[in-house]
């Protein structure tokens, strides 16, 4: 018996990195996982490596896509039991090079997606009397950055949102979830991307961010799978973080020369 047999899920983001690491885990123990992306041909891809997914293609962005895709789900498997709001894009920039394309970008995919996201599930699942919602926000939004702006707003806003609709559900007796998960630096495609940017705009500062630690993506499903699961029955409203001390030690772990 797996640890979410039986359970039906949404996983946003799902082409890629953390949402497809944690696809991948959730399917592993048992669930019906629905891969939603905007990106068509890898989401398909990778959908057809796991068995017992299916992809779908979803803008986050778009509430009516939302709502399609979340009554197409239940029609089709009878319930929603799991939703990870984890598609998002980062772009490096601080508060004084962020254009408003970039800011609303950024907010576009993470905030607005993930408020759909919520929105739609929470319609479904209070309905239910059950499920988990969880939502992929950051270390950015503990600590910041300076140059990550619209990011670290974006993530956030999408703490603020979690505590929100878990509160909403506890007073409400709704027995509906929600949780966050702050990952550190995780091996994906995006924090290569950030590297790559980085690289070209000032190599010294690589050297720096290669000393951080860095995740496996494995960690992150793991993370999930454990809230999708009856066994965070009691974890709601809470930021869960990932990221082997970095928010406390501001990334800098100091090594004790004993020699
Ligand atoms: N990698 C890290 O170090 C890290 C750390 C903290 C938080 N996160 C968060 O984890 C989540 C996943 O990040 P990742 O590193 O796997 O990134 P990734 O770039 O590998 O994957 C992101 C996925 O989101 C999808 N996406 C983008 N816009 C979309 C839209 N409008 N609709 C639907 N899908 C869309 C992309 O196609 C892609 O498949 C993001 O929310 C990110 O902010 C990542």
């Amino acid at each position: 018996m797996g640890r979410v047999e039986e359970k039906v899920a949404i996983v946003t983001g799902a082409a890629s990195g953390l949402g497809l690491a944690s696809a991948r885990r959730l399917a592993e123990e048992g669930a019906r996982v629905v891969m939603a992306d905007i990106n068509e041909e890898q989401g398909r891809e990778a959908a057809a490596d796991i068995p017992g997914a299916r992809f779908a293609l979803l803008d986050v962005t778009r509430e009516p896509a939302w709502e399609r895709l979340v009554d197409e789900v239940v029609e089709e498997s009878g319930s929603l039991d799991i939703v990870l709001n984890g598609a998002g894009v980062a772009r490096l920039a601080s508060i004084e090079d962020t254009t408003e394309a970039i800011w609303r970008l950024v907010n576009a995919v993470g905030t607005d997606g993930t408020f759909y996201g919520c929105k739609h599930a929470l319609r479904i699942m209070k309905r239910q009397g059950s499920g988990s919602i969880i939502n992929m926000c950051s270390t950015a939004s503990i600590q910041g950055g300076p140059n990550i702006f619209a990011y670290a707003a974006s993530k956030s806003a999408i703490r603020g949102m979690t505590k929100s609709v878990a509160c909403l559900s506890a007073q409400e007796g709704y027995g509906v979830r929600c949780n966050s998960i702050h990952p550190g630096n995780m091996d994906t495609p995006m924090l290569r991307e950030m590297r790559e940017t980085v690289l070209r705009s000032d190599p010294a500062a690589v050297e720096q961010m290669d000393k951080l630690w860095v995740g496996e993506p494995s960690d992150v499903a793991n993370m999930v799978l454990f809230l999708a699961s009856d066994e965070s029955k009691s974890v709601n409203g809470a930021a869960m973080v990932v990221d082997n001390t970095t928010t406390i030690t501001e990334g800098a772990v100091p090594k004790l020369h004993k020699d």
